[in-house]
């Protein structure tokens, strides 16, 4: 990895909280404008080393960003592909996932797997989550696989907490199906040493410019330790090319990690734990020092949550929102529509019954985390939340 001692990632939080960009006086959800700043030297210099290079898809740039991105989450193979989607649908793809596959999946996680799944022609299995992680409950999942008819599970490390797999792995090799991650939300969170990614048989990483890692558009990568599944997903990734222009059984379409995207990435990956350091921090900071009766946070975590989202439950969200909008605080909900109310599936039976993700869909709010944030920025979010 190259070295990091030529700018800092926090350059300019102060001058930036009083004036200047755009959202002056105002506490966004997410800052892209200062994240740019911080990086930006690094990312120059990734950019023209590209421009120079005169080579722009599938290059030296992508295959070195797979290899550290691979080493980062202690997995054997990362495979570059076009975003987090499609890093879903070619990885569930290379296990066998197709027509007819039934997947058992959470519906607060965004839409993003169930997209995956309709593309695959798979249908998604609902299974409801624990109202405090938020997170799949494996006694859920116990209850979804004990009629048999799965055929894989995807597990979503939803907000940046690492789910505890033990029970998920049990259930599923109980159910001899395998187990696929979710970690576009959770880049780098680990448990006992070991970072999502590299619990199940393969994994999915998107790199959309507001995740933990992110690129300067839209980027995603399967992770595995399994040499077989990787060597698919690459042919997928690329019109199911054996070799140039040779396409093998198995189907494929184009699904690339440009070059630029590669060098961005390896531009920002050497500051990632001190990112997810600086979002641990400022949760840790919500979570002890929002009071409110009214206002139910997270817990306090370690190294197995890196604060991609920081997200309260209120049963008077709306006012919530209201009151923090008053003080100029932006605040957002993930997501307000679960996945098994969506009008695209519409069509396809009867909505599974998931109260917990109901409930959580109607009470959840996302305040601002992340690492440019200012400690000045978070103390007017917690006094905001405090007096209301
Ligand atoms: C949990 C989750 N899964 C998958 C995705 C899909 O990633 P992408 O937007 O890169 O397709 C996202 C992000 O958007 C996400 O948050």
């Amino acid at each position: 990895m190259r070295s990091v001692d030529h700018y800092s990632p926090y350059l300019p939080l102060e001058g930036l909280d009083d004036g200047g960009s755009e959202g002056a006086g105002r506490v966004l959800i997410n800052d892209l404008g200062r994240h740019a700043f911080s990086t930006g030297a690094a990312v120059r210099d990734a950019v023209e080393r590209v421009l120079g290079s005169g080579w722009y898809v599938l290059g030296a740039e992508g295959k070195a960003f797979e290899r550290e991105f691979a080493a980062y989450c202690g997995a054997a193979h990362c495979v570059g592909v076009a975003n987090g989607t499609d890093a879903i649908e070619l990885g569930l793809r290379a296990l066998g996932v197709g027509p007819g596959s039934r997947v058992a999946t959470v519906a607060n996680a965004g839409f993003y797997t169930t997209t995956a799944l309709l593309a695959l022609g798979a249908r998604p299995v609902f299974v409801d989550v624990d109202p405090d992680t938020k997170l799949m409950r494996p006694a859920e999942l116990e209850r979804a696989a004990a009629g048999g008819g799965l055929d894989a599970v995807v597990v979503t490390h939803l907000f940046g907490l690492l789910h505890d797999m033990d029970a998920i792995l049990d259930v599923a090799a109980h159910a001899g199906v395998p187990v696929f991650e979710d970690c576009a939300q959770s880049h780098g969170a680990a448990r006992d040493g070991r970072r999502a990614g590299t619990f199940g048989v393969a994994a999915a990483f998107s790199f959309y410019p507001t995740k933990n890692l992110g690129a300067l558009g839209d980027a995603g990568a399967v992770v595995t330790g399994d040499a077989h599944v990787a060597e698919r997903v690459r042919r997928l990734r690329q019109y199911g090319w054996e070799s140039k222009y040779r396409a093998g059984p198995g189907g494929g379409r184009n699904s690339r990690l440009d070059e630029m995207q590669a060098a961005v990435l390896r531009a920002k990956l050497p500051f990632l734990d001190s990112w997810n350091d600086r979002r641990r921090a400022i949760a840790a900071r919500y979570s002890r020092e929002i009071a409110h009766p009214k206002i139910q946070c997270p817990p306090v975590h370690g190294e197995e949550f890196v604060g991609h989202l920081y997200v309260v439950v209120s049963d008077d969200r709306e006012a919530l929102r209201a009151r923090l909008a008053s003080a100029c605080v932006l605040s957002d909900v993930h997501y307000p529509v679960p996945d098994h109310r969506q009008p695209a599936l519409a069509g396809l039976g009867d909505p599974a019954e998931l109260p917990v993700t109901d409930a959580l869909a109607g009470s959840i709010l996302t305040l601002p985390c992340y690492p440019e944030l200012s400690d000045g920025e978070v103390t007017r979010v917690i006094s905001c939340l405090n007096t209301w």
